[in-house]
């Protein structure tokens, strides 16, 4: 079993004392906190509207925070902008679906490899690596996307993105809107990243008890703030708790 002490030896992503808003003045995380271990999966919970995805967009570089910090390997990175995070090994996958519907699957991945096009080698080899990883979208590659099941469709999202060969992955409800069996494709999908691929992930979620089965950590945040953090293993029997709104 996972204790305690397993964690924060080797933080990959950290937020400290975080405030960020939209609105001057009006922060919506009021100082948050937390660390993402490598090749684990961290997971974030918490009601509607406590944050998230603000959480999120802050950390990918989309909002600046109004105080605290944000660190990548031990570095602050509040100060670079979010393509040179992703330059950086950083990858988001954003809580609205993304995908370009009109091209075809394989037109889709190729835009992951767009600050590589050049490299036609590269490219090929990384829409090789997630053909094997997705072996459906190989089936599929010269449909058009937006004919594929919604399951599918955030495989081809989640495969474009792994295009920029990313170490440390930001989700934000990855399985919104998908049927059950798609979930859990999905959310072993992510377990297999950490393991097979060496991501580390920080995953944002509603489905408490799916998240709870393949994450590591968890954070439970309220308004903006923390409220409780453990191994995951400890907060099976605690789950109601959390829906506490
Ligand atoms: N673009 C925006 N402009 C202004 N306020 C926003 C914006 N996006 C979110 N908010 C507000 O910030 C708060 C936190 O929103 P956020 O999307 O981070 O929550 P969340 O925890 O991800 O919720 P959910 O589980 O519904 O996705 C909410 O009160 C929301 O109304
Ligand atoms: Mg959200």
């Amino acid at each position: 079993m996972t204790t305690m002490s397993d964690f924060h030896t080797d933080t990959v992503l950290e937020m400290r004392d975080l405030y960020v808003g939209y609105y001057k003045d009006l922060n919506i995380l009021q100082g948050l906190n937390i660390k993402v271990q490598r090749n684990k999966i961290t997971a974030v919970l918490g009601a509607n509207g406590v944050g998230k995805s603000t959480a999120l967009r802050a950390a990918f570089g989309f909002l600046r925070p109004n105080q605290g910090d944000i660190l990548l390997e031990g570095e602050s990175i509040l100060d670079i902008a979010t393509y040179n995070r992703i330059l950086k090994g950083l990858a988001y996958i954003p809580q609205q679906p993304g995908v370009f519907k009109d091209m075809s699957v394989e037109e889709n991945l190729e835009l992951g490899g767009w600050t590589f096009r050049r490299d036609k080698k590269q490219v090929r080899e990384k829409i090789e690596a997630n053909y094997e990883r997705f072996p459906i979208l190989k089936e599929k590659r010269k449909q058009i996307t937006g004919e594929l099941s919604g399951g599918q469709q955030r495989m081809v999202e989640i495969g474009r993105t792994l295009m920029a060969d990313p170490n440390m992955l930001l989700v934000d409800e990855p399985t919104a809107g998908l049927s059950k069996m798609l979930s859990e494709e999905v959310y072993e999908m992510l377990t297999a990243l950490t393991s097979r691929d060496d991501i580390t992930i920080l995953l944002v979620d509603q489905e408490i008890r799916h998240a709870l089965k393949i994450a590591d950590y968890v954070y439970v945040l309220e308004l903006g703030r923390n409220k409780y953090e453990g191994p995951a293993t400890e907060f099976e029997d605690l789950e109601k708790a959390f829906w506490v709104a």
